[in-house]
């Protein structure tokens, strides 16, 4: 017994070194972890489970016989962050390049399966060569296998992708699948095509970084949420947002005790928007104000500034943010605004997370970038997502909420469960320069009439009096006092059921 035991710690000490310490070295040399020690990061403390340690290949192509290192290239398992059990998969670039092989994908297939089934977030710390081309084929049909249940999971468990070193060719898919992808500035990078084949193909030159790393992915492709400087931050932001996360579908936002009074008033607020409709302010500090202890956990930070996304919590429970920034494109709803909040507001409805929505929106931004963009379909895409929400949805009008984005921005029409104005909130068709040049256009070059008619306008219809008339609006609220009144409708909201009719799924407009 004692010799098998000894056996068995030989192999596991094996297993352990991955590709051997030089490789291991040059992992550090490069700045990053190994795949083990990103595990022990990420999860507390002694809480991995490892599982699949000896799995081995059984490749005979070129010479692969003689070449087994048990585990795979890639580390499988569970464990907890801050007590919340998570399942987890983290590829070793010291094996073979952490390249994806028949039993590496079965190893990860395997852990996805387990946490699908007892509803638990899984998370994949990707560095990897791609395909294992000695492989070929039962290397494909592994990623394909990963990919199906990445859908399947969809909606069902967080699953959140860390890129912490290559991740190229079809291998980019999993991730992409997934609800949220972070990148390691200077040391990861995503492509369908490498700096070379792009060469070759249209003539551009172009480095990695340029072409697919994180300042590229998190703020012209939009492909990645977050970037981070180095490993250890992109583990520790995981592990905050994993601990605002539900586990599953199966359950409701999480609530964690808070010490931060859920009445507590800001007085500042009522001089935050200013005095001329025209100037802006930072939307971030209502955010900041309203959170529990100012806490906000920003997705997408550096894409599309105009508005803002990110989860706080109110009086203790996860709630998902999403605010208009005046201080960008004057708070316009574009194509990019539009993508990124529609799928930020789906995030928050598949997990049963309430939406509180910020608004200070002029209209859509104009233009024929934005026409032949397509901003039809992609501005339908956040309407679709917050018709369709049916999770908790409290609405606070700041300042401006004209036209057509009025109507977007969780307005009661669009069943928006309490919705709040501020007194300096201007809820009309459109600003008041626009209505009149349009409504007395036969005055235009009369300056003082015009001026006249816009006094006019403004007084009459740049208030939030006239919708709450027709009930659009619950009440208008003191800016001062609105954490109180946001705190209270959600916790008035805390058992509200609402469903959609039947269908195997709606077909919002892609
Ligand atoms: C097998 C691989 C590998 C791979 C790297 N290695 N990629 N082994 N299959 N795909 C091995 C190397 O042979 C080397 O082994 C070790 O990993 C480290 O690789 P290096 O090249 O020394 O490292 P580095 O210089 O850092 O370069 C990393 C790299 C490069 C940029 C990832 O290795 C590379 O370009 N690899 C090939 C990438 C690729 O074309 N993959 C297939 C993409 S197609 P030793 O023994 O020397 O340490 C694809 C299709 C997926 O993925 C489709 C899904 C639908």
């Amino acid at each position: 017994m004692k010799d098998i035991i000894q056996k068995l710690e030989e192999k596991r000490a094996v297993a352990r070194l991955g590709g051997g310490q030089k490789r291991i070295d040059s992992q550090h040399s490069k700045g990053k972890l190994t795949a083990r020690e990103r595990i022990e990061f990420l999860l507390d403390e002694g809480s991995f489970e490892e599982w699949d340690m000896f799995v081995e290949h059984r490749c005979t192509e070129f010479g692969m016989e003689d070449q087994k290192i048990t585990g795979e290239g890639v580390i499988t398992g569970h464990g907890t962050i801050n007590g919340k059990l998570v399942f987890v998969f983290s590829q070793d670039f010291t094996v073979f390049g952490g390249s994806l092989s028949e039993y590496h994908a079965k190893k990860i297939c395997k852990v996805m399966d387990k946490a699908m089934q007892v509803g638990a977030p899984i998370i994949g710390l990707n560095d990897s060569g791609g395909a294992r081309i000695q492989e070929g084929i039962d290397s494909l049909a592994g990623y394909a296998e990963v990919f199906q249940r990445n859908v399947m999971a969809s909606g069902v468990i967080p699953q959140i992708s860390v890129i912490m070193g290559p991740c190229a060719g079809g291998a980019v898919y999993s991730p992409a699948m997934t609800d949220f992808i972070f990148m390691v500035r200077d040391s990861s990078y995503m492509f369908v095509t490498g700096p070379d084949v792009v060469k070759t193909v249209t003539n551009e030159t172009v480095t990695a970084e340029e072409l697919g790393g994180a300042g590229t992915h998190t703020s012209k492709s939009s492909v990645a949420d977050n970037a981070y400087d180095n490993d250890v931050e992109a583990l520790s932001e995981v592990r905050r947002l994993v601990d605002m996360l539900p586990a599953s579908n199966r359950e409701k936002s999480p609530i964690r005790p808070s010490f931060d009074d859920p009445d507590r008033k800001e007085p500042s607020l009522d001089t935050l928007v200013p005095d001329n409709p025209n100037k802006p302010y930072d939307m971030m500090e209502l955010v900041t104000k309203l959170a529990d202890e100012g806490d906000f956990f920003e997705i997408q930070p550096d894409y599309a500034k105009n508005i803002l996304t990110g989860f706080a919590r109110i009086d203790g429970q996860t709630v998902g943010i999403v605010a208009n920034q005046p201080m960008v494109l004057a708070g316009c709803l574009d194509i990019d605004s539009s993508r990124k909040a529609a799928r930020f507001v789906r995030y928050c409805d598949c997990f049963n997370i309430p939406i509180v929505t910020l608004v200070d929106v002029p209209g859509f931004l104009p233009g024929t970038a934005q026409e032949y963009g397509g901003i039809i379909k992609h501005g339908a895409k956040l309407l679709y997502a917050y018709a369709e929400a049916t999770v908790p949805k409290v609405t606070v009008i700041t300042r401006k909420a004209y036209g057509g984005a009025y109507d977007v921005m969780s307005s009661k029409h669009l069943r928006g469960d309490v919705n709040y104005a501020w007194p300096s909130a201007e809820i009309a068709v459109m600003g008041a320069k626009g209505a009149v040049e349009i409504i007395f256009r036969s005055e235009i070059g009369d300056d003082e009439k015009i001026q006249k008619r816009t006094d006019e306008y403004q007084e009459r219809f740049a208030n939030p009096f006239i919708a709450s008339h027709r009930g659009f609006i619950d009440d208008v609220i003191m800016p001062n006092n609105t954490r109180h009144r946001v705190a209270s409708s959600l916790k008035m909201l805390k058992n509200k059921e609402l469903e959609n009719p039947w269908k195997k799924h709606g077909n919002i407009p892609l």
